[in-house]
């Protein structure tokens, strides 16, 4: 719980001076001026890519390095993008507008972003066809799911009776979840296609663990009747004891919705663990599976002229290790390669950066902080980093923070040393606020799950009913305002029960995330009303539109429609002519509809996308209906959010 900063005196200098450009401390300078290959590991907001853009700036200007001789690799492209950004206004303060434009080209991305550039310059040497497209995620999911019917099909084909009882006992779904999840895993680390099978988590703990979620679910009367229905179900099922073969598949119980977050995690720990434990038994068969898996979904991707996330990165290792024409020319453009936030690299993505790198001639600057890493995230590896570190001939650190008052860095020390142990740095704050703390700055709230075993109370549930009666505490008190209160998440999955336990304290909430976001009904309308702009034809999103509060005629009317329609798209429908024994109303909801619509289509070829979805809740006046319900000021927010991703 944290206390308002508005109310405080010195909070508006607070901000002004973590955005002035700022004299770097000693350890900053150091590692600024430190000559040839450096690595820095310190903790968060000690000014570490502070410290790289001002490495970057001067080895433009003062060294006299081509912007196009410079590699900047950083983890996410919204990174990339600040960091691009953070060396344009270091260039522009040191009057150089000239090297703020050169910028535009600079080498400064993501390593997906370096290796799709260095692969469209020489798709011929690694076998790709020059128009290749980037396969988003679910894409490749998709073709993914294919492939791995048409492998599963052939490898079943003969007949042969142990393969049926693989198939038997592991179900499709099960074998292409096993597998697939295998093959990213191993693609991602660069290593070959061998299962390996090692430690196994245990089944009766993922079995337990289960139970509990199930028990609780069962008990929650805010849950649907299906929720409760399914956990009731799985209570009587899966007992403590089954033997693997029997909850490898819990598909049966299935609960959906944001309510049953934690109850699916857990039902998935508990096929995942039984898959491992049986899969020990049919390594061979799984291996030769796994393998026609992998050339299907090869061959899938060749047809559609397509590369996944992995084979980016694969095919330029392979690119800069086999060929040495472009390793060569790679090698001697960049005279410096810096990369930002290490600890999220990879054992591949660290072998594409070292291939990138001449021994001798360029300079690596890399940055990192093991304690930030993103466990498991796109296959990250936080080894690398320690390896590499072990390794470091010139190894710096940072140790003062500009981010928090000495009271939160106290608290996160305090947390952090326990977890950790030995290896934690403790923060330290770069220098005192000049205003003075007001009553406790951090305030900790613990939350015991062991209590609420057996209450029939899932604990999520008490604990967001304690922070939204503090949060309702710090209102009443006149201490804060509910628009400067954030609550924040590990991950947005169960922010809906957060939301709700708000709102019973009659505290007006703004939701920024969590998977309940774009299934709101609002979203849903406003998501389908951008796909019906893109192409008339889309039933699904017609149907969605014309029910929605955006248009509103009745059943009644959408089944005419779908008559008259016969087995054409909807939209023919409407373009004939309307249908006979329409109502009155919704005739004329449909004649404004579709003027409207051929305005909004037009108005989409010129008008950027925050600016069209502004326009499609002004014309069909979704606002007015939207506000006017109890929540309306939320759900309008909700609205306001999409138009501006
Ligand atoms: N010497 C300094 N004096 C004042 N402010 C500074 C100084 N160095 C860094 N800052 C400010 O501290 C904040 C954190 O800096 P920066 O983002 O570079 O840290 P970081 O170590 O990269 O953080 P993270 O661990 O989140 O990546 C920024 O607002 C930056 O402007
Ligand atoms: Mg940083």
């Amino acid at each position: 719980m944290v206390r308002s900063v508005a109310d405080l005196q010195g909070a508006a200098r607070m901000t002004s001076v973590a955005e002035r450009t700022t004299a770097l401390n000693d350890e900053q300078r150091a590692a600024v001026e430190a000559a040839g290959t450096v690595f820095v590991s310190a903790g968060a907001g000690t000014g570490k890519t502070s410290v790289l853009v001002e490495r970057y700036v001067r080895a433009v200007c003062e060294r006299g390095l081509d912007v196009d001789s410079i590699l900047v690799i950083t983890y996410t492209r919204k990174a990339a993008g600040e960091l691009r950004s953070r060396i344009r206004s270091a260039f522009v303060e040191r009057d150089r507008p000239d090297l703020a434009r050169a910028l535009d080209g600079a080498w400064i991305s993501t390593i997906h972003g370096f290796c799709n550039r260095l692969l469209k310059a020489h798709p011929f040497a690694v076998g790709l066809d020059p128009r290749f497209r980037e396969l988003e995620d679910a894409g490749a999911a998709v073709l993914r799911g294919e492939a791995f019917e048409r492998a599963l099909e052939e490898f079943c084909a003969g007949g042969d009776e142990e393969r049926l009882r693989l198939l038997a006992t592991y179900r499709a779904d099960g074998l292409r979840r096993m597998l697939t999840g295998v093959y990213e895993t191993l693609r991602s680390a660069g290593r070959d296609l061998m299962l390996e099978l090692g430690e196994r988590p245990p089944l009766a703990e993922a079995v337990a663990a289960f139970r509990e979620e199930a028990a609780s679910l069962a008990a929650d009367e805010s849950a649907t009747a299906s929720q409760r229905g399914s956990a009731t179900e799985a209570l009587r099922t899966v007992i403590d004891s089954a033997p693997a073969a029997r909850v490898v598949d819990l598909s049966a119980h299935q609960a959906r919705g944001p309510r049953a977050a934690s109850y699916e995690l857990a039902r998935k720990a508990v096929e995942r663990s039984s898959l491992e434990e049986l899969a020990a038994h049919d390594r061979d068969l799984l291996q030769e599976l796994l393998e026609r898996f992998a050339a299907e979904y090869d061959a899938a991707k060749r047809r559609e002229s397509v590369v996944d996330f992995e084979d980016l990165q694969l095919a330029a290792r392979d690119l800069l290790r086999d060929s040495e024409d472009v390793r060569d020319s790679v090698r001697l453009r960049f005279r410096l390669l810096m990369v930002d936030e290490f600890q999220d690299t990879n054992g591949l993505q660290c072998e594409i950066v070292d291939l990138a790198a001449h021994p001798e001639l360029t300079e690596i600057f890399t940055v990192g902080d093991e304690f930030q890493s993103i466990y498991g995230f796109r296959h990250a590896d936080v080894e690398v980093f320690r390896e590499r570190r072990a390794h470091a001939s010139n190894l710096l650190t940072l140790r003062a923070n500009y981010r928090s008052r000495p009271q939160v860095l106290a608290a996160v020390n305090f947390l952090f040393a326990g977890a950790f142990g030995d290896e934690y740095q403790p923060l330290a704050a770069s220098a005192e606020f000049a205003d003075p703390v007001f009553g406790h700055p951090v305030e900790l709230m613990v939350t015991d799950k062991a209590s609420y075993r057996g209450t029939g109370e899932h604990w999520r549930h008490g604990e967001a009913r304690a922070i939204a009666t503090r949060v309702r505490e710090l209102v009443d008190s006149g201490e804060a305002l509910p628009g400067e209160i954030v609550v924040l998440f590990a991950a947005g999955t169960d922010a809906e029960r957060y939301e709700e336990a708000l709102r019973l304290e009659g505290l007006p909430t703004y939701r920024a995330t969590g998977r309940g976001y774009f299934g709101q009904q609002q979203v849903v309308d406003l998501l389908a009303y951008l796909r019906l702009l893109h192409n008339r034809y889309d039933d699904v999103a017609l149907a969605t539109v014309l029910a929605s509060p955006l248009v509103g005629i009745s059943n009644d009317s959408l089944v005419l429609i779908r008559r008259n329609a016969t087995r054409r798209p909807l939209f023919t429908a409407l373009e004939k002519g309307l249908p006979e024994n329409l109502t009155a109303e919704d005739e004329r909801l449909l004649r404004a509809f579709l003027q409207r619509y051929e305005r909004l289509v037009s108005a989409s070829a010129r008008v950027g996308l925050e600016r069209l979805c502004d326009e499609i809740l002004a014309a069909h006046d979704y606002d007015l209906a939207v506000l006017a319900r109890w929540d309306g000021s939320r759900r309008f927010a909700n609205l306001r959010k999409l138009g501006r991703l």
